[in-house]
């Protein structure tokens, strides 16, 4: 009952998709923190590189960047050899790599639907299809291998913005995460969702120039989220103590999905 057991991520290998900033790499913090060993990509390749080198010295632990393109099947078949060439399993994957497209409804492009769709469901599928093998490695009945899929909790609600895909699209993540857990945890390989309400970021930050007041008085608990929050969260699903947890999507938001009342007296 340990916290340092119960929680504990040290000597796992973890892939985190899109680590490279935003949440992805609050997640990577929170794994290379903790003593695990973390592979990030995104596409630009100089930032990658600079926040690999900037995570391993703040945290006195190896996190390596290995640029690729994921919203194709050659991007993800080139990164996996690429961690196949390191690693002979890892523990952890953590697909969150994803993106945003507003339109008005009567422009909205197939162009935005596509790039939306290809990044946030095929390549999730994909990804973890393709690090099957690498999962499989490490993975037992009493340890076993996690894949978490960061979802969104405008997938759950209805977003202010008119980004009709990316809802969506975190809805199909939602899903196919109790799909594919229904399916690996046959080869202990325990499948969750992390549904995150606002965390600044770039993403989020270019639909409201930067400006987070309006979201933090909207939100119960009245601020953003923190790196804390999801890593926390992160830990949790990587570790023991989330090793009885299987298909789950957690919110982590706030309480803007379940904590926001309806003002009956107006
Ligand atoms: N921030 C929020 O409030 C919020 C809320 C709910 C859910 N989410 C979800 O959380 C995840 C991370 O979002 P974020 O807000 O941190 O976004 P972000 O700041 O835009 O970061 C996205 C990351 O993904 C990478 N990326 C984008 N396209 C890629 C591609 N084709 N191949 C590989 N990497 C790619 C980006 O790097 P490059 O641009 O260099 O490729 C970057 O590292 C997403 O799935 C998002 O939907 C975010």
């Amino acid at each position: 009952m340990k916290i340092e057991e119960l929680f504990s991520v040290k000597d796992k290998v973890a892939v985190v998709t899109g680590g490279s900033r935003g949440i992805g790499e609050m997640i990577a913090s929170a794994y290379l923190a903790n003593g695990a060993t973390v592979y990030i990509t995104s596409r630009k390749a100089d930032v990658c590189d600079a926040k690999a080198i900037e995570l391993s010295e703040r945290y006195n632990a190896q996190c390596t960047s290995l640029p690729s393109d994921l919203s194709s099947l050659e991007g993800i078949e080139k990164f996996v050899k690429e961690v196949e060439a390191i690693e002979s399993g890892i523990d952890i994957l953590v697909n969150n790599a994803g993106a945003a497209w507003a339109e008005p409804i009567d422009i909205f492009s197939e162009k935005g639907w596509d790039k939306v769709m290809d990044l946030n469901v095929k390549s999730v599928f994909f990804s973890t299809q393709k690090f099957l093998p690498l999962l499989k490695k490490k993975a037992t009945r009493e340890n076993p291998s996690r894949v978490i899929n960061i979802g969104s909790i405008d997938g759950i609600g209805t977003p202010v913005f008119e980004t009709y895909p990316y809802s969506a699209s975190k809805a199909s993540v939602h899903h196919m995460t109790r799909v594919l857990a229904a399916r690996l945890v046959r080869e202990d390989i325990l499948v969750n969702a992390i549904a995150p309400g606002p965390f600044p970021s770039d993403m989020l930050g270019s639909a409201v120039a930067h400006n987070y007041e309006g979201i933090i008085s909207r939100n119960p608990v009245h601020r953003m989220g923190r790196a804390e929050d999801v890593g926390g969260l992160a830990l949790y699903l990587s570790s023991k103590a989330g090793s009885y947890t299987v298909g789950e999507t957690i919110t982590c938001d706030g309480g803007t999905i379940s904590a926001t009342g309806h003002d009956l007296s107006e």
